[in-house]
């Protein structure tokens, strides 16, 4: 699969999720086979005033790859000055242009979804943005502002014609918000107009979900989000119900490893003390259904210092495996996480700043 030049060893994908998909976590989803990731959204704008807060999000490094950096703004100028900053910097390898957030603080700036009412300055954004970067550039749309105002299909043809060369469409409307259901066929409408990449994307669940998603919709690649959260494995799973295997769930002894290496990565990124409060809500998702979670995660909630965590987990894990076979395996999941996040909960900022800041 290609996007523009960008080879992708296969065509599952990690969603950008803000506050969540950094390169700790990026690190940890691409060991279990996803092909592609994308930073969390950052402000155009932040990147042109050249906010080190706005790099920050940026943050990658060389196994980090491919990477979309994922950009937000309204201004067709500064989001193409956006796009040729990350080309300069190396900070990527291809702009991806939001177009689908539907929380206030970026609405308000006439970002995000809000574009989606506004069909000319779609075709300036794509126009000035490809033409600032060679660089690979993709959209990611939602099915519309509203139910009355489903007109992705026409965004996405704006977007293809001013050069985008690839559209990820989540097919619920900027006033669903994250409730209701995903509706795919306004995927596989989007697919059957273009003749660019069609990156499906939205209630994901489990492994074999991806292929039900291309078989219905026809699209190129499956993008997955809120499923991974604690749940890498399910590109893996995907991975092997494609080549006719068994999904492999992951065991205890993986997952206290997985959990040790992730709370790692994050420190590495921002320090003990923020990286531990960065790594709280991964925690709590690596360990949503096993047994006495909702205790472990009430102690595991205040606790401070990388190791007081890591024996935290070690006491909580060596508990749950001196369990019977029969509930160990009650204990393990495999998709279906049935994450689900209302707006004001949504984008939760991790470390230093706030959407503002982005
Ligand atoms: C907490 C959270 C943060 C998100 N952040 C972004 C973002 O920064 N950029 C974006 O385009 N979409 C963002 N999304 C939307 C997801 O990328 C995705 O489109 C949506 O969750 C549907 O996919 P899923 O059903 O697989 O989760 C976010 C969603 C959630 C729940």
């Amino acid at each position: 699969m290609k996007i523009g030049n960008l080879h992708l060893s296969n065509n599952l994908i990690m969603a950008p999720l803000a506050g969540i998909t950094d390169l700790a976590f990026r690190s940890i989803v691409r060991r279990y086979g996803c092909g592609l990731c994308y930073t969390e959204m950052v402000s155009a704008d932040g990147l042109v005033r050249g906010h080190r807060a706005t790099f920050s999000y940026l943050r990658s490094d060389p196994g980090d790859r491919p990477l979309i950096a994922q950009i937000f703004g309204s201004d067709p100028d500064v989001l193409a000055a956006a796009a040729r900053a990350i080309e300069e910097g190396g900070l990527a390898d291809a702009v991806d242009i939001n177009m689908g957030c539907p929380v206030k603080p970026v609405i308000r700036r006439g970002a995000g979804a809000a574009l989606m009412r506004d069909a000319e300055k779609v075709r300036l954004i794509v126009q000035a943005t490809r033409k600032a970067t060679t660089l690979p550039l993709t959209v990611k749309i939602r099915a519309g502002w509203s139910p009355k105002e489903k007109n992705a299909l026409e965004i996405a043809r704006i977007a293809e014609q001013e050069g985008a060369d690839a559209i990820a469409v989540h097919p619920r409307t900027a006033s669903q918000g994250f409730s209701g259901r995903s509706d795919w066929s306004v995927i596989a409408e989007v697919k059957a107009a273009l003749t660019i990449p069609v990156i499906g994307n939205g209630d994901v669940e489990r492994p074999d979900d991806v292929s039900a998603m291309i078989d219905s919709t026809g699209c190129d690649a499956v993008m997955i989000g809120r499923s991974a959260l604690g749940n890498p494995w399910i590109f893996r799973n995907a991975l092997r119900l494609r080549a006719g295997e068994g999904t492999e769930l992951a065991d205890l002894e993986e997952k206290v490893r997985l959990i040790g290496e992730h709370l790692e990565r994050s420190v590495g990124l921002y320090g003990e003390e923020t990286g531990v409060k960065c790594f709280r809500k991964h925690l709590f998702w690596y360990t949503r259904g096993l047994r006495g979670s909702a205790t472990f995660r009430k102690e595991a909630g205040t606790i401070l210092g990388k190791s007081n965590v890591l024996a935290k987990v070690s006491a909580y894990f060596e508990e749950l495996a001196g369990g019977s076979a029969e509930e160990k395996k009650a204990l393990d999941f495999s998709g279906n996480l049935n994450i689900s996040f209302n707006q004001s909960e949504a984008f939760p900022r991790p470390g230093p700043g706030g959407t503002e800041e982005r």
